[in-house]
């Protein structure tokens, strides 16, 4: 074989074997995008997907994925096919963890109904989507990729954070929760964390469904707000039902009524009822949330203000710890503010840089 031959050869078997590895691409691309669902949809619930939208008449939407800081990476195969498993449900949608097969890493995955959703190809749709998608907080969950399909199903992407929700850890029964200084860091985190949305950015993100779910926690008890700003990506219905689990729930301020009318002063008042499950250790159930405006509170703390038990409303246990070292003032001061937010009128909830100057005093107490 001379020189030249040999080259040429070489040339050739290089063209068909790239012509190849273009051509597997291409299949592989092709099949990713017409698996339309996430693999983690249960086929069952597939077909009612799909049947819903279509009665419904839902003309197809483009497809497309954004991403933000930190999801850069992310591509639509790698979203569409990751295995995931379910960690959590709402009326909305499906909360899976997710391993992302090439980077290997573990991520949340929300998926929203296409039912309870606004469509995507709104120019409001995509502001709300860049607005959140710019939010860094360290007290918050960031969001670091938004996906949307053609028959108008939505994934956002998260990071993972394994440890676990406040409100699995407040009725744990573990030491730790009743820990003065876990209390205010948590505190002081959430409040940081509001703070920023109110007041932080250009446009104020209310978050709208505050709530001790909501709020996940790394082993130093520093807290992550999540779910902040959804409710501007769903439609009424599905707001609405949102809004009568927060009731049911006791986080909804008492003027609430329409999903649309949350305010930051909504999000003041949900952070005081958790910050009332904090020192009292007790669910903030609601049997009566329709009730008279008197009555208002979730119904442990309703009666104790009734009886005039304030000592009802937090764990004697957090005076008496070890190492709280810490006078019943400092809990009144801290139970005080937690009432102010509580407030049945809006104007009177301090906003979240006076809860913020307060909850330095009471660090210092
Ligand atoms: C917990 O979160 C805070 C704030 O994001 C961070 O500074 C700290 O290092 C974290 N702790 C652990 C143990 O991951
Ligand atoms: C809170 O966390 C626990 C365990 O970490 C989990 O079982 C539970 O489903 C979580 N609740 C919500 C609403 O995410
Ligand atoms: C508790 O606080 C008091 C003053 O408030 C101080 O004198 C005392 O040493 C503290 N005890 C412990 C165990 O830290």
């Amino acid at each position: 074989m001379t020189r030249n031959h040999f080259l040429t050869s070489l040339l050739g078997v290089s063209i068909s074997a790239f012509a190849i590895v273009i051509f597997f691409f291409i299949v592989f691309f092709i099949f990713c995008r017409r698996r339309k669902q996430p693999s983690t949809e249960s086929d069952e619930e597939h077909d009612v997907e799909s049947l819903d939208h279509d009665k419904q008449g839902f003309s197809s939407e483009t497809e497309k994925l954004v991403t933000f800081q930190g999801g850069e990476d992310l591509t639509i195969c790698d979203i569409l096919d990751a295995p995931g498993e379910v960690i959590g449900k709402s009326s909305y949608g499906t909360l899976y963890k997710a391993s992302l097969q090439r980077s290997g890493k573990v991520r949340v995955l929300r998926f929203l109904r296409p039912v309870c959703a606004v469509r995507s190809d709104s120019k409001e749709f995509s502001g709300v989507i860049e607005t959140l998608g710019f939010v860094r907080h360290e007290n918050l969950v960031p969001l670091l990729g938004f996906y949307a399909g053609t028959r108008g199903e939505k994934l956002m992407v998260h990071p993972f954070f394994s440890s676990g929700n406040l409100s699995d850890i407040i009725r744990s029964g573990d030491g730790e929760s009743i820990k003065w200084s876990n209390i205010l860091r948590i505190t002081i985190g959430m409040s940081e964390a509001l703070d920023y949305l109110h007041s932080g950015m250009q446009k104020t993100i209310v978050h709208g469904n505050l709530k001790s779910k909501n709020v996940l926690l790394n082993s130093s008890f520093e807290p992550r707000i999540s779910d902040f700003g959804l409710h501007l990506l769903l439609n009424l219905a599905a707001g609405q039902e949102i809004l009568d689990v927060s009731a049911a729930e006791g986080y909804k301020a008492p003027e609430l009524i329409k999903m649309k009318d949350v305010s930051k002063e909504s999000d003041v008042y949900s952070l005081g009822v958790i910050m009332l499950e904090l020192v009292s250790g007790k669910e903030p159930i609601n049997d009566n949330p329709t009730g008279d405006s008197e009555f208002y509170l979730p119904d442990f703390m309703r009666n104790a203000v009734l009886d005039h038990k304030l000592s009802d409303l937090y764990r004697p246990e957090i005076l008496t710890s070890s190492g709280n070292n810490l006078s019943e003032e400092c809990v009144l001061k801290y139970f005080q503010l937690a009432m102010s937010c509580c407030s049945p009128s809006p104007s009177l909830r301090p906003n979240m840089k006076q809860v913020l100057r307060k909850l330095e005093d009471i660090r210092k107490c």
